[in-house]
């Protein structure tokens, strides 16, 4: 069953004004339960303009949202439990830590559901836990956090609030190499055990290759396509055009078929290089 929805969804900022650009035109998605998805698009395709009204932040020019089959600007109710229901990390969440210490931080979202005591305390652990973050940071002011371990503190408060869509835009902007796969990992290890669905706002093909199951692709403004990450990376001159590239490994697969080398086509990470390149040596292929 789908858990989101659009159907004809449009935003247009700036309306009647010589700067009016419709950000997000006429939309139709169908996002299912349980999964890693992936979201690209040239910078300014409408990316996080879209993953806004996802939580109600924005309210469509045009269009409906809905959450499993409920348009979430049905009533007040209904747009409170969105706000728990999908949590959105902005890029660079860093930013918006304000509580006295981590742990407050933390645990700001599960507060406002109204959760009991035992119940905040064991989220803000299991969540600071998830992501790696030292559970004697838990008591420090966010102030004194390095720059990873606040994103990792914004994360989790999100994360304590278990809601079932989960949107990560750009989560891994500006981490070190180690860093950003500790990040990759902790959410979609997060995604395995919470079977929620995860929406990972990226602009590195190689991420999304790696850790999605679906993409979605904006380009201006428009949805180009909802499909299986391997799908879309066969669409290597769609990508060029609207500005995107296939990851290098794809690339160097292309070109290895291209020379006549029998490898499948669906090949764009790393680890299903390896094994195809192993298979191919094993079977003495080697001339191409
Ligand atoms: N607050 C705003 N006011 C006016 N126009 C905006 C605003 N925010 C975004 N836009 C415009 O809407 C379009 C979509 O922007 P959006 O930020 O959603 O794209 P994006 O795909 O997230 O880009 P990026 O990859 O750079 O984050 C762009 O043309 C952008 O200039
Ligand atoms: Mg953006």
């Amino acid at each position: 069953m789908a858990i989101l929805t659009t159907e004809g969804l449009t935003y247009i900022y700036s309306a009647g004004t010589p700067f009016e650009t419709a950000a997000v035109d006429h939309v139709d998605l169908q996002i299912g339960e349980d999964l890693m998805v992936g979201v690209i698009g040239h910078t300014g395709s409408g990316k996080s303009t879209l993953m806004q009204h996802f939580n109600g932040l924005l309210q469509p020019t045009e269009g409906k949202v809905s959450l499993e089959g409920k348009d979430i600007w049905a009533d007040k109710k209904m747009l409170r439990e969105v706000r728990f229901r999908v949590g959105l990390v902005f890029q660079y969440p860093e930013y918006q830590l304000f509580e006295e210490t981590v742990f407050q931080d933390i645990a700001f979202g599960p507060k406002n559901m109204g959760l009991s005591g035992n119940e905040i305390q064991r989220r803000v652990l299991w969540a600071a836990d998830s992501l790696g973050l030292d559970r004697e940071l838990l008591g420090r002011s966010p102030f004194a956090l390095s720059g990873g371990q606040k994103r990792r503190a914004a994360i989790a408060g999100v994360m304590a609030m278990l809601p079932k869509v989960l949107i990560l835009d750009e989560p891994c902007a500006g981490l070190d190499p180690k860093g950003r796969l500790q990040m990759l990992r902790q959410i979609r290890d997060y995604q395995k055990q919470t079977k929620s669905t995860v929406l990972l706002v990226s602009h590195s093909m190689e991420d999304v290759a790696e850790y999605t199951e679906k993409l979605l692709v904006m380009d201006r403004g428009r949805l180009f396509c909802y499909e299986d990450t391997a799908a879309v990376f066969r669409k290597v001159e769609a990508l060029q055009e609207m500005g995107l590239r296939i990851p290098q490994i794809a690339s160097l697969m292309l070109a290895l078929r291209q020379r006549g080398c029998d490898l499948p086509e669906d090949i764009y990470t790393v680890p299903q290089a390896k094994d195809a390149l192993v298979q191919l040596l094993r079977k003495g292929a080697v001339s191409c």
